[in-house]
């Protein structure tokens, strides 16, 4: 079982961003840190690393993926910041590198950033939202291949519009010789991830969101022909092979980055645990009910702002996009005044983001195990009385 420590005065309605962590899993964190500092040099020299195998065989087992293939990282975008480093010697001036519109802005830039250094350049496959279904994706993306197209960054599921995107179908529409970079922030925890039989180059994944873990853990798997030229977007003793106790001059380079806080991480396989355990039916369970309440309140937003249903039920995980009608005035933020209004006048966490530009914007829900269909109501009459709808 799970339990919250979220204010029970706020409706929470945007695990999406960053998550929430159960008391159980940091009290795990608590007495780690307590061990941490009675010892440092005990803690870091001696302690982490076992403690390190066992969660990453944790989070392995859980997406699907071979540990030898599977480091933690602190987070998705140093994620995909290592896997572009780690492919950008592979990459020529006017090679193309595939994004798509939906792509998460820190992700986007990192893509600039290699395309600029390696003078390739960057494309936006343009999905639409409104979507009528996932093949949409799959044409997208294929209509802006070329024989110049060197690499391909892809969300599992995208941050604006809440969409799980058909990777499976794209990786089938790509060709073979394409490195592909799977930005997979929001997946595990929220949709089953089989990395086995995926055939992505890379893939990256948030624990703190999905899985509930600490912030600061977060997974990078690397296909096998990419794992003797894997770096990390930090480089430190792994590069010469100097970090011993790691099993692979792959997993040395990003098992130590450096001095930091490395309790998120070893409280991962504990997050799988308590979370799987909170539903009778396990993390099957988990992601079905998360699923069904992010359907049931997007419904109900749906009818509150009169917005006709935005993308089918099956590209829908645990968080779900509305189009909201636009503001007059456009904003520069990323994020609606309205986002504001709601936190200050209603005590409702819930992101408005100015998409695919201000002042056009899109309103997302999350659905968690502490969620109940009552907090999507609640949203429902504030944005009524927000929009001058009642
Ligand atoms: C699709 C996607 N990619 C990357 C990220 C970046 O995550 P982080 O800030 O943990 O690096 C996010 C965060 O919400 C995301 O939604």
């Amino acid at each position: 079982m799970a339990t919250w420590r979220l204010d029970p005065d706020v409706v929470h309605l945007n695990h999406g961003s960053f998550g929430a962590c159960p008391v159980e899993v940091l009290d795990l964190q608590h007495e780690l840190r307590t061990e941490m500092e009675a010892n440092p040099v005990a803690f870091m020299l001696r302690r982490y690393q076992p403690a390190l195998e066992e969660n990453r065989a944790a989070i392995a087992s859980f997406v699907g993926a071979d540990p030898a293939g599977l480091v933690f990282v602190p987070n998705a975008t140093y994620g995909v910041n290592s896997a572009l480093r780690s492919v950008e010697g592979r990459l020529a001036p006017g090679d193309e590198l595939v994004i798509t519109s939906h792509t998460y802005n820190a992700c986007r830039n990192a893509v600039a950033d290699t395309a600029m250094r390696t003078g390739a350049r960057m494309v936006v496959a343009d999905v639409p939202f409104p979507i009528a279904d996932a093949d949409q994706v799959v044409s997208a993306v294929a209509d802006v291949l070329t024989d110049r197209t060197a690499l391909l960054v892809v969300d599992h599921v995208t941050s604006p519009t809440g969409l799980r995107l058909p990777i499976e179908a794209i990786l089938a529409a790509v060709d073979p010789a394409v490195i592909v970079i799977v930005d997979g922030a929001h997946a595990p925890g929220m949709i089953e991830v089989d990395l086995s039989t995926l055939g992505a180059a890379f893939y990256t994944a948030n624990c703190h969101k999905w899985v509930c873990a600490p912030k600061g853990a977060a997974i990078l798997w690397v296909a096998e022909p990419f794992r003797s030229t894997a770096v990390a977007a930090s480089i430190s003793h792994g590069y010469n092979d100097g970090w011993p106790g790691s099993g692979s001059r792959f997993h040395a380079q990003f098992d130590w980055t450096g001095t930091d806080d490395p309790t998120a991480r070893l409280c991962v396989g504990l997050a799988i645990e308590v979370l799987g355990s909170h539903r009778p039916d396990g993390w099957p369970g988990v992601r079905s009910s998360n699923r069904e309440l992010a359907l049931a309140g997007r419904r109900i937003v749906l009818d509150a702002v009169g917005t006709p249903t935005p993308a089918p039920d099956a590209m829908i995980g645990s968080i779900a996009s509305v189009p909201i009608p636009p503001e007059r005035e456009p904003s520069e933020s990323i994020f609606d005044p309205l986002t504001t209004a709601l936190h200050a006048e209603w005590s409702i966490e819930v992101p408005v983001f100015a998409w695919p530009e201000s002042p056009r914007r899109l309103l997302r829900i999350s659905a968690q195990q502490y969620n109940t269909i009552d907090d999507y109501h609640e949203l429902a009459t504030a944005l009524a009385a927000e929009l001058g709808r009642t």
